[in-house]
């Protein structure tokens, strides 16, 4: 694999002024429902970016779990390294890139938790396997081995058997989002790229160039 000359032209779209939406959620509904279609694994993987103390970024994979005119949701351990960058500085943005549809989503925007009762839902609904996962991982902590996991997991599996309650470090966070832009692959580079900001009397919207 060279990436020197690894190139590929992107024709399989358009993104036009007159076609997209005024709302970028019901745009994302309708790119998100392409992806549902076209794309055969994790179509609903987005890269998440938070800031640390220290000001420098980083960036990790998490599964996008709900989405609506208040946000995009995802969960995860609350004291894991994204956590406790989000407690410390809100701020953050998400991607999500579908290769098979030349589509990128950018969005960007401040988080928060999601209410107990959110979290206490969506944790009902994961498997078994997962929801005593979440209890035996401190996650982004080091541990010693693997067996630590194996040991954490059947420590609470005896203690809770088949109905283990959420745990209080483990839920739901929504990125509210303040901009949204939608990038589409087009022939020679260039691109269409539509950026949605969010202003006091609702969304609007500019083309960027590529
Ligand atoms: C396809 C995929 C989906 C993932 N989904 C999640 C998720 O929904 N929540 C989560 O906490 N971690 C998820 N992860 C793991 C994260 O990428 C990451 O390793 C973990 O959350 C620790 O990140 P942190 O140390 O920056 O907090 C996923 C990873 C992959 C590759």
């Amino acid at each position: 694999m060279d990436p020197t000359h690894h190139r590929i032209d992107y024709t399989s779209g358009t993104l036009d002024d007159a076609e997209a939406s005024a709302d970028p959620i019901e745009q994302f509904r309708l790119w998100f429902a392409d992806a549902g279609r076209v794309v055969e694994r994790d179509p609903n993987a987005m890269t998440l970016a938070t800031v640390g103390a220290d000001g420098r970024p980083s960036v990790r994979i998490v599964l996008l779990r709900g989405y609506g005119d208040d946000g995009f949701v995802f969960f995860t351990n609350y004291e894991s390294r994204k956590g406790r960058e989000i407690e410390a500085n809100p701020h953050a943005s998400l991607l999500l890139f579908w290769a098979a549809l030349e589509r990128q989503i950018r969005i960007e925007g401040t988080v928060s938790r999601v209410s107990e009762e959110e979290s206490d839902a969506y944790f009902s609904l994961r498997p078994l396997g997962n929801r005593l996962g979440a209890w035996a991982s401190p996650q982004s902590r080091e541990i010693p081995d693997r067996q630590f996991l194996a040991a954490r997991v059947d420590e609470f599996e005896a203690r809770y058997g088949a109905a283990p309650p959420r745990p209080q470090n483990w839920g739901g966070y929504r990125l509210r989002p303040e901009s949204i832009e939608f990038w589409q692959g087009r022939a020679d580079r260039l691109h269409d790229r539509l950026l949605y900001r969010r202003g006091t009397s609702g969304w609007a919207r500019v083309r960027l160039a590529p």
